[in-house]
């Protein structure tokens, strides 16, 4: 590894990047930084420079002689990097806001990286991760790529397998939020605990043990089912899991389980939201306005925290560890996407899954998570498959496979309703799927 880095975040313009920086700064004795170059399309030239002076002034201040590029030119700035963050939304909050609001207009639920939103999140993103990909390859072929652009498991899987770039992790912060919130709630520091987890993204479940080899999952579900206030992340509606049913799974799910195991409960609330014209991404676009109302500020040099208000809190604890862990050979574990390579002896062997992983510096070992009992097992495996047909469909355009992965897709009811819903989608969308681009024609 060289002396000092090249890092680049693709979607540098977003409003996370303050939490990024802050997390590069915490860890400026073990990650030597030359240059950090913020990334960003036409459409998100403001936002890139409001930010990327926030930016700046937050490394002034804390006296670094780091550069701080912004720009435009993806090409330019991925010449010889050593790292590649991306955090991009293909389309921004608006398309966000369709993803989420045409599902529930049909009285289907409708999320950013779950269901029908999620797929076509996925379609959207594909075609540009691809292409990334391919640059990186010419320009900075020894770079690491840390994803975080969601649906975070899909683009990984897409750009392993499709793009066939080994030197790619992605993260997300949901574990993380698992691993503080239950920390507190067992009344010990993380470090005292051993958090094991395994599935998809935003699918996955975890044990926890302490150091004496006590299992604690139990404990975790006794003070979850008597506090009815658990902690979820910012972006979840907090409806209490039914504690039969999570006695029996004998894990702990995560937050976005509630999508499915308690569907009917979570579109209820969504449809009420559809209603008052506050879905998440409605609010999250009035959060984003005012933070960037906040970062125009020219006397604010740190990160503020109104920012906290965001579901992805806490995302830069994964994205510069994961980035020091690399460089620094830590050897430490953190929850990535990464290649299964049998840790889920239930999925494939080339799948991307969740997974406890050791960070060396060359990628992440995953943990072997073991055989997973019935329900997780019948569950897992479909949202599998819905994955890689997705995958296939953004990669290819092939409309029978999009609606495979619709009819697959354990929140998108099957039947005539799924055609519409997907064509409708296709519709909305069309600006952002070229590969789609004649199936639109004809509908
Ligand atoms: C979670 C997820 C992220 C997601 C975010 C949404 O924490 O892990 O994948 O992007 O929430 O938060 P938002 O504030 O945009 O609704």
């Amino acid at each position: 590894m060289k002396d000092r880095i090249k890092i680049v975040t693709i979607g540098g313009g977003s409003s996370y990047t303050p939490e990024l920086i802050e997390g590069f700064i915490k860890r400026k004795e073990e990650l030597p930084i030359k240059e950090i170059w913020l990334v960003d399309i036409e459409e998100g030239r403001e936002k890139l420079e409001i930010v990327g002076d926030l930016a700046k002034r937050m490394v002034k201040e804390a006296g670094l002689d780091w550069e701080v590029h912004l720009t435009l030119d993806r090409r330019k700035a991925l010449k010889d990097a050593d790292f590649v963050s991306t955090q991009f939304r293909v389309g921004l909050l608006d398309a966000r806001i369709k993803d989420e609001r045409i599902p529930l207009s049909h009285g289907i639920l409708g999320q950013e990286t779950n269901g029908a939103g999620g797929m076509f999140k996925a379609f959207r993103t594909i075609p540009v991760i691809l292409d990334i990909v391919e640059d990186m390859k010419e320009l900075c072929p020894q770079a690491w790529l840390i994803n975080f652009t969601n649906p975070a498991g899909m683009i990984t899987e897409a750009v392993l397998n499709y793009g066939k770039y080994e030197k790619v992790v992605g993260l997300c912060n949901v574990p993380i939020g698992h691993i503080i919130g239950e920390s507190e709630m067992l009344g010990k520091s993380k470090e005292e605990l051993f958090f094991h987890f395994g599935g998809l993204n935003h699918f996955h479940w975890h044990r926890v043990y302490d150091r004496d080899g006590n299992e604690l999952t139990e404990k975790v579900m006794d003070i979850m089912f008597s506090d009815k206030d658990e902690k979820v992340v910012e972006n979840i509606h907090n409806i209490p899991f039914l504690e039969e049913q999570i006695r029996d799974l004998k894990m702990l799910p995560c937050a976005y389980h509630r999508y499915y195991y308690l569907q009917e409960d979570m579109l209820k609330e969504g449809i009420e939201s559809y209603k008052e014209n506050k879905t998440r991404a409605e609010v999250v676009k009035e959060v984003e306005a005012s933070l960037f109302e906040l970062y125009k500020n020219p006397n604010l040099k740190e990160k503020p925290e109104e920012l906290s208000k965001r579901g992805g809190a806490h995302y830069s604890d994964a994205a510069c560890e994961m980035i020091s862990s690399i460089y620094n050979d830590k050897r430490n574990i953190m929850e990535v996407n990464t290649k299964n390579r049998g840790a889920l002896p239930d999925l494939p062997y080339d799948s991307v899954v969740e997974v406890s992983s050791v960070i060396t510096s060359h990628g992440p070992m995953p943990i072997n998570f073991g055989k997973l009992t019935s329900a997780p097992r019948g569950h897992i495996q479909i949202m599998k498959a819905m994955e890689e047909l997705t995958i296939e469909a953004a990669v290819t355009g092939n409309y029978g496979k999009a609606l495979q992965a619709f009819t697959l897709n354990p929140l998108v009811p099957g039947g005539n309703i799924a055609k519409e819903l997907l064509d409708e989608m296709l519709i909305a969308h069309k600006d952002y799927l070229p590969q789609f681009k004649d199936v639109i024609e004809t509908l």
